[in-house]
């Protein structure tokens, strides 16, 4: 068997005398959609923050194709195919998409200025990919709505042969239209091999989209399970009280 995408083993985050993360041992396969679901606090967003570089663990170790990595800063992230999608988007308001897209990762003609006919070519393969109706490429993103936003800040996460995606939230901020769309995008996504870690508080996106739910409570992971195992209710047992109903057994054992 050919070895997980990436693996989490025994991750420990400390603030202090706050244990924001507790010993989480995760994996993530090709074409993979694992839930991190949780209450707040319950550690979902530094777990993702230490695989995206973006926080330094306190302990446990990482690895990308069965291989051991150091993951020290985003680019560390991006090097082994790691992107992030942040709640808050992160795009810079003012530019438009293209701009967006290649921010800090400009392409450049072969006498070192920047190639923007390149790039508006590249972003509109890129951004009708997703979404073959996406106009207002010159506009400033500011001016774009929400769904729009979010399809930008996929294009320019995916871009850049992503293998791991992490997204945080994608759909809390989105209108349903709007979330029915990111969720084709990630079915999309998952179809091209790609693995995905949706941290989410919406039980339907859940079991809409997820293989696999791992859930954290205080810290700690309190369950990993396949989606057809367990239900709703399963899951917010766990969440709330980390632990499974009396006498569960796993559903597809018991049908
Ligand atoms: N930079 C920080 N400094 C100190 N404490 C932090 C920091 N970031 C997170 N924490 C603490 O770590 C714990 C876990 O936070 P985290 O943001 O991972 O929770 P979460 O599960 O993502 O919650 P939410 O659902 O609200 O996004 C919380 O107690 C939080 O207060
Ligand atoms: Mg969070």
């Amino acid at each position: 068997m050919s070895p997980p995408l990436v693996a989490m083993h025994g991750i420990e985050k400390h603030f202090g005398g706050v244990e924001a993360v507790r010993d989480v041992s995760v994996a993530l396969n090709p074409g993979e959609v694992v839930g991190v679901l949780g209450h707040n606090g319950a550690g979902k967003s530094c777990l993702m923050r230490i695989l995206s570089g973006a926080m330094a663990a306190s302990g446990g170790h990482i690895e990308v194709d069965g291989k051991p990595v150091r993951i020290d800063s985003p680019q560390d992230a991006r090097a082994h195919g790691i992107e992030t999608i942040y709640q808050t988007l992160a795009l810079a308001n003012h530019l438009d998409a293209p701009a967006n897209l290649f921010l800090g990762r400009e392409l450049k003609t072969r006498w070192g200025n920047l190639d923007d006919r390149r790039m508006l070519s590249e972003a509109r393969k890129a951004l009708h990919r997703l979404n073959p109706n996406f106009k207002n490429l010159g506009d400033p993103v500011a001016r774009l709505s929400g769904g729009q936003r979010q399809v930008i800040a996929i294009a320019r996460a995916i871009y850049f042969d992503v293998k791991i995606l992490i997204m945080d939230e994608p759909t809390a901020a989105l209108g349903p239209s709007e979330t029915a769309m990111v969720a084709d995008l990630i079915k999309t996504l998952k179809a091209e091999g790609i693995g995905i870690f949706l941290v989410s508080h919406d039980m339907h996106d859940v079991f809409d989209l997820c293989d696999r739910v791992m859930v954290m409570n205080k810290g700690a992971n309190v369950g990993d399970h396949d989606i057809r195992d367990v239900t709703k209710d399963d899951v917010l047992s766990l969440i709330v009280k980390g632990t499974l109903p009396e006498g569960w057994a796993p559903r597809r054992a018991v049908a």
